[in-house]
């Protein structure tokens, strides 16, 4: 079963300030857009990536793209007004293969490549999985400024990306429901159609980059994304053996059931050439063995029937 993942980063970015959209400011020595791609490619569980940008930084995107020489990335697509709308326009574009796609916020770069894998492996086993940590502190539901619920601290967690879906179930919820509906996550949307996400716990230091606080916090956290953000030099000698597998509890009502997932580790990527890269409006079909790959920046969505036989 394929995977791709959308990677949204077509935000305004009012709360963050700046001539420079946030997802294009250095962080150490790239962008954040470019620390969170890289995490992707190296993640051996997926096929292909889709950017959602803006598109006026779409020629921007696709030079950070060649620059870093990123080879999993198929298409480079405009935003919408809402981060749904960005979702969406991501989902439209995706090659015909995919059975799982992944969404990931750009701004998120702590993501780690085992925690993408672990998500794209459990969703072939459930339905639908999100990435969350448990809220340290009390939930409060307010109506005004009042409160009117307090939930059980227990079961509250923040939802962070990826969030992990069945390619067909995910369209078929973001048609029918993303027109008269706002949601700021796409479990949201999976969930209107009675589907209910497994909630994998994450890290708190998966952090979306909103504020300048959060830019301050990341940068001060540098060397959590790992020795190519700092331009440390990797020890050479043997690498230490990863774990071949990863155990995940599940808790459904009754005994905790536990998931092994057979997960072999990412092998470090291997210099190739150059890919090229054109801007033309290309075809939608999915790459051949052997031929040249093109990423393309859409001008506009085309239009096309899609199977639905990739779901399981
Ligand atoms: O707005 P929010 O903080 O939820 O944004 C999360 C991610 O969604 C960011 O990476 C942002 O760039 C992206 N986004 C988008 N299109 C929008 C709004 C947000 O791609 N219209």
């Amino acid at each position: 079963m394929k995977a791709y993942a959308i990677i949204v980063a077509a935000g305004k970015g009012e709360r963050f300030g700046g001539k420079t959209p946030k997802p294009f400011v250095f962080l150490g020595d790239k962008p954040i857009i470019a620390h969170t791609i890289e995490k992707f490619e190296k993640a051996k569980s997926i096929k292909g990536i889709i950017l959602v940008v803006r598109n006026h930084w779409k020629e921007r995107t696709r030079k950070i793209v060649e620059e870093y020489d990123f080879k999993k990335v198929v298409r480079i697509t405009g935003g919408g007004d809402r981060r749904q709308d960005s979702v969406l326009k991501g989902l439209k574009r995706i090659p015909e293969d995919v059975g799982i796609v992944a969404i990931h916020d750009g701004v998120r770069p702590f993501i780690s490549t085992d925690m993408i894998n672990k998500t794209v492996l459990l969703c072939q086993r459930l339905d639908a999985v999100v990435v969350g940590v448990p809220s340290k502190d009390t939930v409060k539901i307010t109506e005004g400024n009042f409160v009117i619920n307090t939930p059980d601290r227990k079961n509250t967690f923040l939802a962070q990306t990826p969030q992990v879906f069945y390619y067909n179930q995910l369209f078929q919820a973001y048609k029918q429901y993303n027109n008269n509906h706002d949601f700021t996550d796409d479990s949201q949307v999976i969930e209107k159609m009675g589907i209910r996400p497994f909630l994998l716990t994450g890290s708190y230091d998966n952090i979306k980059i909103t504020t300048r606080e959060d830019f301050e916090f990341a940068k001060s956290n540098i060397l959590k994304l790992g020795s190519s953000a700092t331009g440390v030099k990797k020890k050479r000698g043997r690498k230490k053996k990863q774990k071949p597998e990863a155990v995940v509890e599940i808790k459904k009502r009754g005994r905790p059931k536990k998931v092994t997932l057979d997960e072999t580790p990412d092998k470090p990527k291997k210099r190739g050439r150059p890919k090229k890269i054109t801007t033309a409006t290309d075809s939608e079909k999915p790459r051949k063995r052997g031929r040249p790959k093109k990423t393309t920046t859409d001008k506009k969505p085309a239009a096309r029937k899609r199977s639905s036989k990739n779901k399981k």
